[in-house]
């Protein structure tokens, strides 16, 4: 039940705020990597051969610090199994149909999509479907209807609550250890909260989830500002300085639903001479990238959460390729469980200092 719960309250919040999701640069310049060269990707029949099967893979947009991660996961996975030519979308949903449009025309065996829009999945799957090429989806989740549509459509992802309750526990870990850390002593934990792109599952979940958790720890919140800073550190960066402007050390506590953010967050923390003396805010993240890690380490950073790119991308090249050769994804041949017969869920884990080895 409380399952069902979460998932019809995911589905929910993402109906209602994904209409405004797309993206809008449309500047052109594609870069492929790996790519199968000239036409020999005009001839592939690969169902049931022995041959290397083509398989096209779309990015949302390659200026993604954990996409990036996850991409270079695909590339390094794909060696010996499938031959990937892997483009940019530019984080436009246009920009990525056209490429999947390009993908059919070269009789590709394969698509593997991070949709810009996640809602714009059952139009891509109905291309798929009509041009018989199976697809997988990875790190924005399809509607439920849409991965109705064809029993040749997967999902590869983590599970957002899970990142969120995680993200939550690292704040009542610290809270609890650190009485010193209810600045006013009112015994309620001021916090801000700095929100990936709305509407994307990982966003709206973790700031629920995380909050939920501190909740559920018995700790009373206050929150004082929330926004988004887009998943960028850039933006994390002058929210953070915004919301210091207003409520300076009011705050208790820096939640960010990734790790550049968080970042972002902590360099505008630095500026107002946080983390030198006793001047101290604890920070966290999603994702352990390798500059979050570094963060860890140096004591800037509180704790983040491992978003697992090397298995998500392993996970759904391989996917990827034994649909394209005709063959049925098990948990045998892909080494991850198969949930409903269309979904690949990788962990999450909780990383701090102590155990930032897990991460690397
Ligand atoms: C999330 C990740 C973010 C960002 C986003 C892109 O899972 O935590 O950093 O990469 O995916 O869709
Ligand atoms: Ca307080």
């Amino acid at each position: 039940m409380k399952k069902l719960t979460s998932v019809l309250l995911a589905s929910a919040l993402l109906g209602a705020a994904l209409a405004g999701c797309g993206g809008n640069n449309n500047s052109d310049n594609t870069v492929a990597t790996n790519a199968p060269a000239g036409n020999a990707a005009k001839d592939t029949a690969n169902s049931g051969s022995g041959a290397t099967p083509k398989v096209g893979v779309a990015i949302y947009k390659f200026d993604d610090t954990f996409m990036t991660g996850v991409r270079n996961a695909i590339d390094a996975a794909a060696k010996g199994i499938a031959t990937v030519d892997i483009v940019d979308s530019q984080n436009s949903q246009p920009t990525q149909n056209d490429k999947v449009d390009l993908f059919v025309t070269k009789k590709y065996d394969g698509m593997l999509i991070n949709p810009v829009d996640r809602t714009a999945a059952g139009v891509i799957i109905d291309k798929a479907k009509a041009a018989d090429i199976p697809v997988v989806f990875l790190n924005r989740e399809p509607l439920p209807e849409d991965m109705k549509k064809w029993d040749k459509v997967y999902y590869v992802g983590a599970k957002a609550e899970e990142s969120g309750t995680m993200s939550g526990q690292l704040i009542v870990d610290y809270w609890k250890a650190h009485p010193e850390a209810d600045k006013n002593g009112d015994g309620v934990l001021q916090y801000v909260m700095l929100k990936g792109e709305p509407g994307h599952q990982d966003a709206e979940l973790r700031t629920t989830y995380s909050i939920q958790a501190i909740e559920d720890a018995g700790i009373k919140v206050e929150k004082l500002a929330e926004d988004t800073a887009m998943w960028d550190r850039v933006k994390g960066q002058e929210k953070m300085a915004a919301f210091l402007g207003s409520h300076g050390d009011k705050i208790e506590a820096v939640l960010a639903n990734n790790d550049d953010m968080a970042l972002g967050a902590i360099e505008a923390l630095k500026a107002q001479g946080y983390f030198t003396g006793d001047k101290y805010m604890p920070v966290v993240g999603v994702d352990a990238t390798a500059p979050a890690v570094q963060a860890l380490q140096d004591g800037t950073m509180l704790g983040t959460v491992l978003n697992d790119a090397n298995n998500q991308g392993k996970a759904a090249i391989t996917v990827a390729a034994l649909l394209a050769k005709g063959e049925t994804p098990t948990k045998d041949n892909v080494g991850f469980d198969i949930t409903d017969n269309q979904y690949v869920w990788i962990s999450y884990k909780k990383i701090t200092k102590d155990n930032v080895a897990d991460a690397q």
